[in-house]
């Protein structure tokens, strides 16, 4: 019985095995209906709860169908209809929920909630995203990048915009899949120092670069998120879309990385902020590959947690 709380908590060998896994079992299935159970049933009569504290289109539908395909079943909880977002503790909802489920995603605002959750439950947790990370995210974005690329480690991935939650999880990857990283962003919505000291220790180049044009020479890779995340006050808004209007990915951004870079963006995105519409819809990019691939990365990680 494991969690999968975040990229940096796992170890290397058992993330490359999650990706491995992910490839296969997505071959497998080719072009199978979409309600086609997989071959292999690692979660045959399992339950597993799906909990939302915050809204999700791509977290919601992939964990969802991805679990039925493994022959199991789930139930979609929404946190404030439940008792603990009216003042039960999370321990016990941790304690009581265990002997319903075998297994629980939580998306949630504090880290410290999915902790708890973890740290009371007697069944694998995943993070389905809080406000500091998004591992499994990250995870479909190797198996993306792996699929059109070959290996990631050795590669120079560039982070446009907010160092938020997304950006975290993927300096904690850089870290774990040896490749490099640089965030180009203005100075207050850097990344946290610890999560870029961590991939540093780990051997990985993680740098810093103020100007976006300078920053994306040589990239493989461009990434971008929203400027505004949901647990950003709506108040922000004017002054996060000041300070990241230089960072906006462009066909001309675009066209300073490496002719060959792809783009991504975990989505929902807010075209003609952070993005461009001939960049979201050009050439380079594989947003929807990437959420295609939630789906199969969570299905790999489902299946280690249950199964190791
Ligand atoms: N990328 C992502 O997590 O999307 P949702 O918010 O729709 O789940
Ligand atoms: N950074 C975004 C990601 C959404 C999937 C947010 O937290 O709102």
């Amino acid at each position: 019985m494991r969690h999968f709380l975040d990229i940096h908590k796992t170890g290397a060998e058992d993330l490359h095995r999650i990706i491995e896994t992910a490839k296969a079992t997505k071959q497998a299935r080719h072009d199978k209906p979409k309600a086609a159970p997989d071959a292999e049933l690692p979660l045959r009569d399992k339950m597993v709860a799906l909990i939302f504290e915050k809204p999700s289109t791509r977290t919601r539908v992939s964990f969802d169908v991805g679990v039925r395909q493994m022959g199991g079943q789930t139930m979609v909880l929404s946190g404030a209809d439940m008792q603990l977002g009216h003042g039960e503790t999370i321990a016990d909802t941790a304690r009581v929920l265990s002997r319903y489920v075998d297994m629980i995603m939580i998306r949630t605002f504090e880290e410290q909630t999915l902790l708890e959750m973890a740290e009371h439950a007697s069944v694998p947790v995943i993070n389905g995203l809080t406000n500091r990370t998004h591992p499994c995210q990250i995870m479909a974005d190797i198996l993306t990048f792996e699929e059109h690329r070959g290996p990631i480690a050795g590669k120079k991935v560039v982070w446009c915009g907010d160092g938020n939650n997304v950006c975290a999880s993927f300096i904690h990857a850089a870290g774990q899949f040896g490749f490099d990283l640089t965030f180009t962003g203005p100075e207050p919505l850097d990344p946290e120092r610890e999560f870029i000291e961590e991939a540093r220790a780990r051997g990985s180049r993680v740098e810093v670069v103020r100007d976006a044009h300078e920053a994306v020479k040589g990239a493989d890779l461009v990434v971008t998120d929203t400027w505004v995340s949901m647990h950003d006050p709506a108040s922000a808004r004017e002054r996060r879309h000041n300070q990241l209007r230089p960072y906006r990915v462009d066909r001309k951004l675009m066209s300073l990385a490496r002719p060959e870079a792809l783009f991504m963006h975990c989505l929902p995105a807010h075209r003609g902020d952070e993005v461009t519409n001939s960049v979201m819809d050009g050439p380079q990019s594989v947003i929807f590959d990437e959420a295609e691939n939630r789906l199969h990365a969570q299905k790999a990680i489902m299946r280690w947690c249950v199964t190791g």
